[in-house]
């Protein structure tokens, strides 16, 4: 087991590149096994969710090749409808896309409830919702959901909440069952656009994604194809706060400008110089930081995975600045490791309150979920002296290389392996 060691204090400088987008991925991979002959898809992240899901892909029988790191292709063609390996579900949220996935290829699923960050309660009605009004009969046997259903029928979808999930979830079923899906009150997160085209690619006959309102013409088969997934807008939210932070200049490359706009604004306010050129973003951070309020909401609103981000370079700030997540209330469980590293935050009735400015100490910390271990990340550049950051397999979850790249980038960070002591320690703890 290894730790991340941050000095902190170095300036960025120069220029990084974004991966292909993690929360796209993990429903193209799934998305895949709808096709009857093999799907390419292009600017896959080097992240430990993508090698857990190629490996339920091949435990369910597809074929699975990867090549250059950053290219899979899936052959769907000797599948069969078998349960989902238990162990593999439960590492993962995106495992639920496998619910979609098989039944819009089997009419049939059977696989336990997924995992993946703590975030608070993460219930999965809305899914469950959808896939009964499209015909599937839900049940729960023994830990286990078994869906089912004699036919797929087309049918009006209204999400009582706003679900990136649900509305994908959904999606991956009508696009084989009988006749029309009209899903209400859909999502409209870059990745859902992302899905909609592999589909289409594939064959289907999807039409309003990125509005709230998305209509789906079911179709008997969907084929193999081609896809490069969209770039990472929360990998590159991560290192814009990143520089925003410590750089003097930093170059975001492989960048969609537009699916940024919130972060951006934001920060602009906090009086951070940013230039937008095609697909690249060009930080120029102030010496001096003005406090803002975040509240985080649905795409386009400000992304709840980069609050916890921006709590770390609010504490740099001048002013008092207040952080809302009305996405995952309970998404704050690195205010605490951020304490013990000087900053001085309130809790209150769910909001963050970031006092600053403050001068971050190096200490031990943990990180319990893929964003707090990014937010403990950039606390660990700005602070003064050594930083040491537990639990990385969180940040190894959605970050490729994040300490090869921020080395590129002039910090001095790198990984050590745990003592036995340590170890024991983060297991106790
Ligand atoms: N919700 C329900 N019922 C449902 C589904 C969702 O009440 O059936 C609630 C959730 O509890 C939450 C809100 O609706 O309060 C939004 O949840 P959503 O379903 O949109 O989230 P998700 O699909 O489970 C994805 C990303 C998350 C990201 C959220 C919000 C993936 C694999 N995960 O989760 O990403 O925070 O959307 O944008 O795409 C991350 O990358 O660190 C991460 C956690």
């Amino acid at each position: 087991m290894q730790k991340i060691v941050v000095e902190g204090g170095h300036k960025l400088n120069g220029t990084v590149r974004i991966n292909g987008a993690k929360n796209s991925a993990v429903a193209l991979l799934p998305a895949a096994i709808l096709a009857d002959s093999p799907v390419t898809i292009e600017g896959l992240p080097d992240i430990s969710d993508v090698d857990t899901l190629a490996s339920i892909l091949e435990e369910i029988g597809a074929e699975v090749s990867l090549k250059d790191g950053d290219s899979i292709t899936i052959d769907p063609k000797n599948m069969e409808s078998i349960p989902l390996p238990n162990g593999k579900v439960k590492e993962l949220r995106a495992s639920y896309y496998f619910m979609g996935a098989m039944l819009g290829k089997f009419k049939q699923a059977v696989i336990g409830l997924p995992g993946g960050c703590f975030l608070g309660p993460r219930p999965i009605d809305q899914h469950i919702k959808g896939f009964e009004a499209l015909g599937v009969e839900v049940t729960n046997e023994h830990g286990a959901m078994y869906l089912r259903a004699k036919e797929l029928i087309g049918a009006r979808i209204y999400l009582d909440v706003v679900s990136v999930g649900a509305t994908i979830n959904i999606m991956l079923v009508a696009v084989k069952a009988k006749g029309q899906t009209i899903i209400e009150n859909a999502a409209k997160e870059p990745e859902i656009i992302d899905v909609a085209t592999l589909l289409t690619n594939m064959g289907a006959k999807i039409h309003g994604v990125g509005t709230d309102v998305i209509r789906i013409e079911g179709v008997e088969e969907l084929s193999g194809c081609m896809h490069t997934i969209i770039p990472d807008r929360i990998e590159a939210g991560t290192y814009a706060i990143a520089a925003a932070a410590m750089g003097e200049e930093v170059l975001i490359d492989n960048v969609i400008p537009e699916h940024l706009e919130s972060l951006l604004a934001k920060l602009r306010e906090m009086g951070i110089t940013i230039e937008q050129k095609n697909d690249q973003l060009l930080i120029k951070p102030q010496k001096k930081l003005t406090s803002v309020d975040i509240k985080t909401l649905v795409y386009p609103g400000f992304p709840t995975d980069l609050q916890q981000p921006m709590t770390t370079l609010l504490t740099k700030a001048e002013g008092t600045g207040v952080i809302s997540d009305t996405i995952y209330s309970a998404r704050l469980k690195h205010i605490d490791e951020l304490r013990r590293m000087n900053a001085k935050i309130k809790v209150e009735g769910g909001s963050a309150i970031i006092n600053g400015p403050v001068q971050l100490e190096g200490a031990k910390v943990k990180a319990s979920d893929l964003r707090a271990g990014a937010a403990l990340v950039i606390a660990g550049l700005i602070a003064d002296g050594q930083t040491e950051i537990f639990g990385i397999e969180h940040i190894e979850r959605g970050y490729e290389n994040i300490t090869e790249k921020l080395i590129d980038l002039g910090a001095k960070i790198w990984r050590e392996d745990m003592t036995e002591k340590e170890i024991t320690q983060l297991q106790n703890k």
